[in-house]
Formats: C-alpha cells, sequence, structure tokens
C-alpha cells in the first residue's frame, strides 16, 4: 500500500499525478493544494471522489501550513510515507514566464519581487517541505523524494542554444537542483533517494499560446525555435498523461542502490529534455 503526498496538486502536472497514481486503489495518495475546496470539488466531478485520494491545504511559502500537512499526513498514513513529490511551483509570474530576462528596464525593484517569489517558493519552500516530510521519509518502506526541475536548468543548454528567457524561473529551478544534491548527500546512507527530473515541456496553462498576449506568443516561438534545433524531432509540447507516465517510469527505475541519488534527468531518464 504505497502512500504519496504530490504538491501543486491543483492543476496541470500535479493533478495529473494524482490522477495516475490513484488509479491503483490500494495506493494512498495525498495532494497538497492552495484551495482545498475546489480541489476536492475537481477529484469529485473528474475523478469521481476516489476514496484513496485525500487533499490537504498548503501554501508552499506558509511554512505553518506545511507543518500541518506534515501532521495531517502522518494521521491518514499512519506515521510514514513513501514518496514526496515536490511539484508545486510557481512557474510564472505577472511579468510572464517565457519574456522574462535578468533585465526589466528601469525597474529593478519588479525584478527583485520576482527574483524573490521564484526563490521562496521554489527554493526555500522545498527546504521546508523536505525536513518537514523526512521522518515520514523515513519510517517509509520506499524512500524516494522527488522535485519536479526544468530542463530550463541545465546551463549547458542555456549556453550552447543562448536560452535567455525564463531567467528567474531557470535560477530559482538551478537552485533546487542543488537542494536535492545537499540532501541526496546528507541521506543516502540512510537509503533516501533524493532526484530532480524534468517532465518534459507539457502543454499546461502557461504554455498555453492562446493566453499569451503579442510580446509573450513571440517570446514563446523563439524559445521553441531553439528548441526545434536542440532536438530535431520536437514537435511542440506534451499532455500531462504523457509526461506524468514517463516521469513515473523514471521515479519507479530509480534508486540509490543504481547511483541516482542526487541526479538531474529529463522525463527519459537522462539529459536528454525534449
Ligand atoms: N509545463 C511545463 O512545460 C513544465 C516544464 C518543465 C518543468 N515544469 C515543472 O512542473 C511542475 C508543474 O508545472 P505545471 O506546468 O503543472 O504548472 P502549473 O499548471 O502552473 O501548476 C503549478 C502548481 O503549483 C501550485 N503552486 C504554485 N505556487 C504555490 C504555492 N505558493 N503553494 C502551493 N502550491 C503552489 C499551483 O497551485 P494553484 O492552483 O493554487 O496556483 C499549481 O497546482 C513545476 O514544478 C514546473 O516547474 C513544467
Amino acid at each position: 500500500m504505497p502512500s504519496y503526498l504530490i504538491t501543486g496538486a491543483s492543476r496541470g502536472i500535479g493533478f495529473e499525478f494524482l490522477r495516475q497514481l490513484s488509479e491503483d486503489p490500494s495506493s494512498i495518495v495525498i495532494g497538497l493544494v492552495r484551495d482545498k475546496a475546489s480541489t476536492v470539488k475537481k477529484v469529485a466531478s473528474e475523478l469521481g471522489g476516489r476514496s484513496n485520494i485525500h487533499i490537504l491545504q498548503g501554501d508552499l511559502i506558509n511554512y505553518a501550513s506545511l507543518k500541518k500537512a506534515a501532521e495531517d499526513t502522518s494521521k491518514i498514513t499512519g506515521g510514514s510515507l513513501d514518496y514526496l513529490i515536490a511539484n508545486g511551483a510557481v512557474v510564472s509570474s505577472n511579468l510572464s514566464t517565457h519574456s522574462t530576462l535578468f533585465k526589466l528596464g528601469d525597474n529593478p525593484k519588479a525584478l527583485e519581487d520576482d527574483l524573490r517569489l521564484f526563490y521562496d517558493t521554489n527554493v526555500v519552500a522545498n527546504i521546508h517541505l523536505f525536513n518537514l516530510f523526512i521522518p515520514l521519509i523515513r519510517r517509509g518502506s520506499v524512500k524516494k523524494v522527488i522535485a519536479i526541475s526544468t530542463g530550463m536548468a541545465d546551463v549547458d543548454l542555456v549556453t550552447k542554444f543562448d536560452i535567455a528567457t525564463a531567467a528567474p524561473y531557470a535560477l530559482s529551478k538551478v537552485g533546487l537542483n542543488l537542494v536535492v544534491a545537499k540532501y541526496s548527500a546528507e541521506f543516502r546512507s540512510e537509503g533516501i533517494l533524493f532526484m530532480s527530473i524534468s517532465p518534459g515541456l507539457v502543454n499546461t496553462s502557461h504554455n498555453d499560446v492562446t493566453q499569451m498576449t503579442d510580446e509573450q506568443r513571440q517570446s514563446f516561438g523563439a524559445m521553441a525555435a531553439k528548441f526545434a534545433t536542440y532536438a530535431p524531432n520536437f514537435k511542440g509540447g506534451i499532455t500531462t498523461e504523457e509526461s506524468v507516465n514517463l516521469v513515473l517510469k523514471v521515479i519507479n527505475n530509480a534508486s540509490v542502490e543504481r547511483g541516482d541519488g542526487g541526479s538531474f534527468v529529463s522525463q527519459f531518464g537522462n539529459r536528454q529534455w525534449l
């Protein structure tokens, strides 16, 4: 009876983790979300209210809510957790994901606010999350902690293909990857696997060109053109279903014994991001 906790389970890739993992009725699947009522409603209408799904309220940037979520998880599972999937993240900001560079005209304050939002949510909050859930993971039988990262955090990719966009986001994910490597260094000897996995380019809301301004669409198009040079077979984003399917295979195959601790890989289990 494996147990899972997924952050950012309200929509996008996180909701798809919730859907696929709860298909096995013997699994306990816990989703951490900001708006509990609306996710409970969505689970009821889209997944027929599966009884092995538990939705907990929590905001990644509110430590007290994360602490309460760890306590509530412990009550649901009897004190342990097998898999922690740190998926929730700020992906786009008010300044837009795809066109945000490290220079924002003459507005250094807006740039600082943006950098802090990404850092607080995607780095600091996940450190708190890991600390709060490690006692449960220790008592679990699988002991896997997965951070959902992005190929945009691959410095070689950025350098070789001049990917200047989404800079504050990418910086936060580079930080997250290092957090994962550090936790792996500390907890490998206890048999706990920490690993960062990129889900690929996935058709979730922030990649929806119909919702973008002209400027965002242009920037996204330019980025996609660079991706096509990087991966000639790249045909555009994949569905959440395809992505989560691939990522779960990577998670299932990975182990401390195989040497996966601290690694940063794609949905293919290697460094090919698309
Ligand atoms: N889509 C892609 O192409 C792509 C590519 C590479 C990596 N990723 C990574 O995949 C993961 C999921 O991305 P996605 O595309 O599914 O993004 P998404 O549709 O924007 O969903 C983001 C999720 O994170 C939650 N979240 C954001 N801030 C939060 C906070 N302070 N506290 C709690 N939850 C918070 C959101 O909750 P609310 O509903 O409450 O806002 C939502 O559930 C992210 O880590 C992202 O970096 C995605």
